[in-house]
């Protein structure tokens, strides 16, 4: 599949949904040439490209004109760390002071045979909070599980096997592989866009969320799509001392969304407002706008109060110092972890296609998997 695919190819990205009725229901929109909605941040850069254009048809026609003659380049300088382990040279590029490093020089395929590279690959891991690495398109899924089982043990598509969401409201579980249920496929095409955008760690509404999430691109829009991550331990630091004091020892009640359902129920969980982090030992903040809307009841915080913390809380996602973004290409794969890092897809490509698979990891270490604070 290349990037720079930009022919309006109406054929969903997978035969599967050709007669899903989600993707049917939603593609009934892009028939009656009604723009997406503004109300997903996909409708409303599209809107903000184009202001004023009212048919679906000529905003994407004259988007993929002004994308369509864009060429792959490389500019500028890029700084990286040259290192060599086991032999193979890697140069480190970090993304950010905090937060994100892309390794180059790895093929996943093959280095990671070797004990000692694993090591170091999880302790940049642990010390960057999200890797990638470039040009790994030639892994198959069968890979990619093999790579997660480097680093824990492969999850369901949201983690345990506890909630295994089986909603029909998400587009991303339409799509099904039979020989790997673990996997989550991510399609948006120009007729059904779809994306996860808006912070958050995946699934902490599991009562053992998944430790960490690997995402791989098959197809990247020319322009847009990047994922955004937040580190978690600098919104921590961030907070005031007064807010630290405060929260030190509430519980935050995290749920679900209907696309996280299973059999009709959405799933709930409480987990303390610090984390530590189990393997580095610190204190991330572990609240994020996606799932979390209030305190635990046990607490008795008045709203005006619940309001103002998770406001004050809220107010560290995001923030330019904390984040990086990862500029997808097809074969770039990224590691996060999710008990210190929060990320949000990009809603901005269409009506650029994007294809991408999910694996979640849980912790080898079973006794590490539910979330707790220790004050240092
Ligand atoms: C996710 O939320 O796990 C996927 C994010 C993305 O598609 O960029």
């Amino acid at each position: 599949m290349s990037s720079l695919d930009t022919t309006n190819n109406d054929a969903p990205q997978d035969p599967q949904l050709v007669d899903n009725p989600l993707y049917v229901r939603r593609k009934e929109r892009a028939e009656a040439d009604k723009p997406p909605s503004r109300g997903s941040p996909l409708g409303a850069v599209a809107a903000s490209r184009r202001p004023g254009t009212n048919s679906r048809k000529e905003l994407a026609d004259s988007i993929l004109a002004e994308d369509g003659d864009l060429v792959a380049g490389r500019f500028g300088t890029v700084w990286y760390k040259p290192v060599t382990v086991c032999g193979i040279d890697l140069k480190l590029e970090p993304l950010q002071p905090s937060i994100g490093t892309v390794v180059h020089g790895m093929d996943l395929a093959t280095d990671l045979d070797n004990p000692e590279v694993v090591t170091f690959v999880r302790q940049l891991w642990l010390q960057r909070r999200v890797i990638a690495f470039r040009g790994q398109e030639h892994l198959t899924r069968q890979q990619m599980v093999q790579f997660v089982e480097r680093f824990g043990i492969v999850g369901m598509p949201f983690g345990e096997k506890d909630h295994v969401p089986n909603s029909p409201y998400d587009l991303n579980q339409q799509v099904r592989d039979n020989d790997i249920p673990n996997l989550l496929v991510l399609p948006s095409d120009a007729t059904v866009p779809n994306i996860a955008s808006g912070w958050h760690a995946d699934a902490t509404w599991q009562k053992k969320p998944p430790m960490a999430s690997v995402l791989i691109c098959r197809e990247a829009p020319p322009v847009g799509g990047d994922t955004c991550f937040c580190d978690c331990y600098s919104m921590w630091e961030g907070l005031s001392k007064a807010t630290k004091e405060r929260v030190a020892n509430l519980k935050a009640v995290h749920i679900g969304s209907v696309g996280h359902q299973m059999d009709g129920k959405t799933p709930v969980s409480v987990h303390p407002v610090p984390r530590t982090h189990p393997e580095t030992g610190q204190t991330s903040l572990y609240v994020q706008q996606g799932f979390v809307k209030k305190f635990a009841d046990e607490h008795n915080i008045p709203q005006d109060e619940q309001r103002a913390l998770l406001r004050e809380m809220k107010s560290q996602e995001g923030r330019p110092e904390f984040t990086c973004r990862v500029k997808w290409e097809p074969g770039t794969i990224a590691m996060w972890d999710n008990r210190c890092v929060l990320h949000s897809g990009s809603g901005d490509y269409w009506p650029h296609r994007r294809f991408m698979e999910r694996l979640t990891i849980l912790d080898a270490d079973e006794s590490r998997r539910v979330p707790y604070y220790r004050p240092t």
